[in-house]
Parts: C-alpha cells; sequence; structure tokens
C-alpha cells in the first residue's frame, strides 16, 4: 500500500472506450499522491458528478476534498484514481482502519473539518446532524475479524457500464492481503439504487446484513470473501 502501482487495462476496455469517447490511447488505475492537488479537486468532482444527489454531494466541495485528502494521507487508507489520457474518469477510496481514518481527518485535520462543516451547514442546515452522524458510525464497529472498507466508488456517467467499475475493485481486491484481512465490506442503499446493488452482486460480494439508519434509509451491507484454496495456490 502506498506506492504508485500502474496498470494498464486490456485492449479491449480501452477499445470500448475508445468507442464512446472516440479516441483513446491510455488508460491507467494508480494510487494518489498527496502532491497532486489538482487531482484532487477533479476527484472531489467527479464525486458530484457520479454520485448525483447523494447526501455527501450536497456538503461543499471542501468538505468532500478532506475526506479524500485524509484517505490519500492516512498510512492505512487508500485513493485509487482510473486516468484516461490524464483525466480521472473514476475512483475508489477505502482504508483498512476505518475508525482510524475518520479520527485522523477530525483530529489531525480539524480546523479544515470545523471550517468546511460550517460551510456546509450554511449551505444546508438541515444536513448537519446527519453529517455528524454518518461519520460517527465506524465507532460502533465491533472487530472480530479484520477487514478493508470501502468508503466510495464512482465512474464518470459518460464512462459507467463499460467494465471500469469492476477494473477499480479488481485493482483494490489485488492489493488487499487476504492472508491478513478477511473479507473487504461495505455499505450501500437499499432502495432505488438499484444499479449499485447489482453492481456489487457481479462482482463477488455478498449481502452479509440489512440494517434502517436512525433516518430511515434502508441499507444492504456487502462483504467480498476470498476463499482459502485461493490463497493456497
Ligand atoms: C456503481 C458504479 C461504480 C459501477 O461502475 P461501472 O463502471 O458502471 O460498472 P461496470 O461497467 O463494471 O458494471 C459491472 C456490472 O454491474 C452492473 N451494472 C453496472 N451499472 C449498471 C446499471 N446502470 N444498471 C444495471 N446494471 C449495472 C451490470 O450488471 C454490469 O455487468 P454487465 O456489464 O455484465 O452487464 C457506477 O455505476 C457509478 O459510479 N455509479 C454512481 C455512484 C455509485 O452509485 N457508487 C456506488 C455506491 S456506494
Amino acid at each position: 500500500m502506498g506506492e504508485c502501482g500502474f496498470l494498464k487495462l486490456a485492449s479491449s476496455f480501452a477499445q470500448d472506450i475508445a468507442h464512446i469517447q472516440g479516441g483513446v490511447t491510455v488508460l491507467v488505475i494508480r494510487s494518489v499522491d498527496i502532491r497532486e492537488k489538482e487531482l484532487l479537486d477533479k476527484i472531489v468532482e467527479l464525486h458530484q458528478q457520479s454520485f448525483k444527489g447523494f447526501f455527501l454531494s450536497t456538503l461543499h466541495p471542501g468538505f468532500l476534498r478532506q475526506l479524500y485528502k485524509a484517505f490519500v494521507t492516512h498510512k492505512k487508507s487508500e485513493l485509487l484514481v482510473a486516468l484516461n489520457d490524464d483525466k480521472p474518469v473514476g475512483f475508489i477510496a477505502y482504508s483498512y482502519d476505518t475508525t482510524g481514518v475518520y479520527r485522523y481527518m477530525l483530529w489531525r485535520r480539524f480546523f479544515p473539518f470545523v471550517w468546511y462543516s460550517f460551510l456546509s451547514f450554511l449551505k444546508k442546515p438541515s444536513i448537519f446532524f446527519k453529517m455528524f452522524s454518518a461519520l460517527s458510525m465506524p465507532y460502533t464497529h465491533t472487530r472480530e475479524e479484520e477487514y478493508v472498507k470501502v468508503f466510495s466508488i464512482g465512474v464518470a456517467p459518460e464512462y459507467q457500464k463499460h467494465g471500469l467499475g469492476t477494473k477499480l475493485i479488481e485493482e483494490m481486491k489485488k492489493r488487499v492481503d487476504f492472508t491478513h484481512f478477511d473479507y473487504i465490506t461495505l455499505e450501500t442503499d437499499a432502495d432505488d439504487n438499484d444499479d449499485a446493488n447489482i453492481f456489487y452482486n457481479k462482482n463477488g460480494f455478498k449481502l452479509s446484513q440489512e440494517f434502517i439508519t436512525f433516518e430511515g434509509r434502508r441499507m444492504n451491507k456487502y462483504h467480498y470473501r476470498v476463499k482459502h484454496e485461493h490463497l493456497a495456490t
């Protein structure tokens, strides 16, 4: 984790993208470096485009920037980006220590966090308590097994349904050491969210729990496990 591993995608995929874009040469998936400030801004924009109408997209962009910056700088978390000719077209953020990355954001980045929370509050006062409850959720987890948690995955609308989300998940799976971590987990809305639920099923995630948040949102929790015989080979 932490090093910039590049992955050149299969040419069939590049051709798919070429088909919709009209001329693509190289597509890479790699981790984001803390010095890439412009790239971070573009990932925030990408989040807002791909998660249109979702809760975090309604917050001030500076807040999202703090979140993704935490995934880049926290040593047990990672932000991967998919670049098409240097243009970010997809991303995935995940952590080996979810509680740690939220604590890191709250305490190590306290002043920017408070400032952008304040700006988000001015933008939409009703979301204030929802925001803090969302960020305090990881503290309630018990850790009987070691897991890696996906915080978010997004693909630019015009690139969706061409296999890019799958490539991002596959790259993450390659990077996770399954001899140490038992599974990958994530949570997503159960209602009006068929695309994402079908996507996770197709990528080997199994429904492990259904729950309702305090504001009444029905959520699905998924686990992805590698069978032990795969580890032996
Ligand atoms: C969910 C998301 C990341 C999937 O990325 P993607 O690149 O579009 O997904 P893929 O092309 O790899 O799709 C893999 C499979 O998922 C399913 N799928 C993906 N998008 C779908 C859609 N819009 N409708 C139905 N099924 C869909 C398909 O079964 C597809 O398999 P197929 O190609 O054999 O039909 C992307 O659609 C996205 O960014 N959505 C908005 C943000 C979001 O909802 N993120 C996840 C919530 S936590």
